[in-house]
């Protein structure tokens, strides 16, 4: 039996995100066509230990999503676990709607259900992943995604061809609720449509984001990031889920290569990643 597992988490792209109004528990009901990125990635150590521990540079210990996921597989299991260390080196940044937390939780969630054999299934482990986020069931299971609710109900849609996604870090960093909250103060919305949208990801519907007002009104310094990058010949230009981190998308891989050589250091070419191949 092995000792350590490791995982890699990728980061996430809403390719669409449309917000409903605030529901009585204080969540959006969101419809949101999301993708994994092959690309941009954290990784993910867990190994078996004397005593329970969450090691993540800024964001060490009982903090960490990682450690909300050893409890909930707990929870999902009716259990103590035995004590596992996880290690967590990142390179998705922080506060930047990418998923960065969730999937590192997510990858947390299969690599101590693969490690210690535990008797949980995939729709288990996306139980346990939506105590953690709304968006933990969703990089539990990678590909691409219709999410509803408030993120964590998944239909499969095909992963989408053709397309480079250049993923530029946040100029800030922005507190998902804080987005939200503006979001409530300054949009009028109605229900998130149910079924995803039928067009190419390139012929509109998709490359939408309700959020980029009320994350602009939170960061106008996003506005100039935004220009720049339809200035390096982004077909579209999405915010990352609530922000700071921002999107181009590309329709051919020398238009996203040339873009990303144009933007200089920091910025990460993506594919869409398949789903995650369970053992
Ligand atoms: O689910 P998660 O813990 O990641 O959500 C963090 C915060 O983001 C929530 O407390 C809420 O303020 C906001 N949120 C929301 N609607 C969603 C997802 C998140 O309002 N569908």
């Amino acid at each position: 039996m092995a000792d350590a597992l490791r995982l890699t988490a990728p980061a996430k792209l809403n390719l669409c995100l449309r917000v409903g109004p605030v529901r009585p528990d204080g969540y959006h009901p969101v419809a949101s066509l999301m993708i994994a990125l092959d690309g941009l990635e954290d990784t993910v150590t867990v190994r078996r230990a004397a005593r329970r521990e969450v090691r993540c540079p800024g964001i060490d210990g009982p903090a960490n999503l990682a450690w909300r996921a050893l409890d909930a597989l707990e929870a999902e299991l009716g259990e103590r676990l035995p004590p596992v260390s996880v290690e967590i080196a990142k390179r998705i940044p922080a506060e930047a709607g990418l998923g960065g937390g969730s999937s590192d939780a997510a990858a947390t969630l299969v690599a101590v259900r693969d490690l210690l054999d535990l008797p949980l299934e995939v729709d288990a482990l996306e139980r346990a992943a939506a105590r953690v986020g709304s968006d933990v069931p969703f990089l539990v299971r990678g590909g691409a995604q219709w999410a509803t609710g408030r993120g964590e109900r998944l239909l499969p849609v095909p992963v989408p061809g053709d397309l480079w996604v250049l993923v530029v870090p946040p100029v800030t960093g922005l507190s998902t609720p804080r987005v939200y909250a503006a979001f409530d103060r300054l949009a009028r919305p109605t229900d998130p449509p149910v079924e995803p949208p039928a067009a190419p990801w390139d012929r509109g519907g998709w490359a939408v984001n309700d959020l980029w007002p009320a994350a602009l009104a939170c960061a106008p310094r996003l506005g100039a990031v935004a220009r720049r990058l339809g200035a390096v010949g982004a077909r579209h230009v999405l915010l990352c889920g609530s922000g700071g981190a921002m999107a181009g998308l590309f329709g051919e891989r020398d238009a996203g290569a040339h873009a990303r050589a144009a933007w200089g250091p920091g910025a990460a070419l993506c594919r869409p990643a398949g789903p995650r191949a369970f053992r």
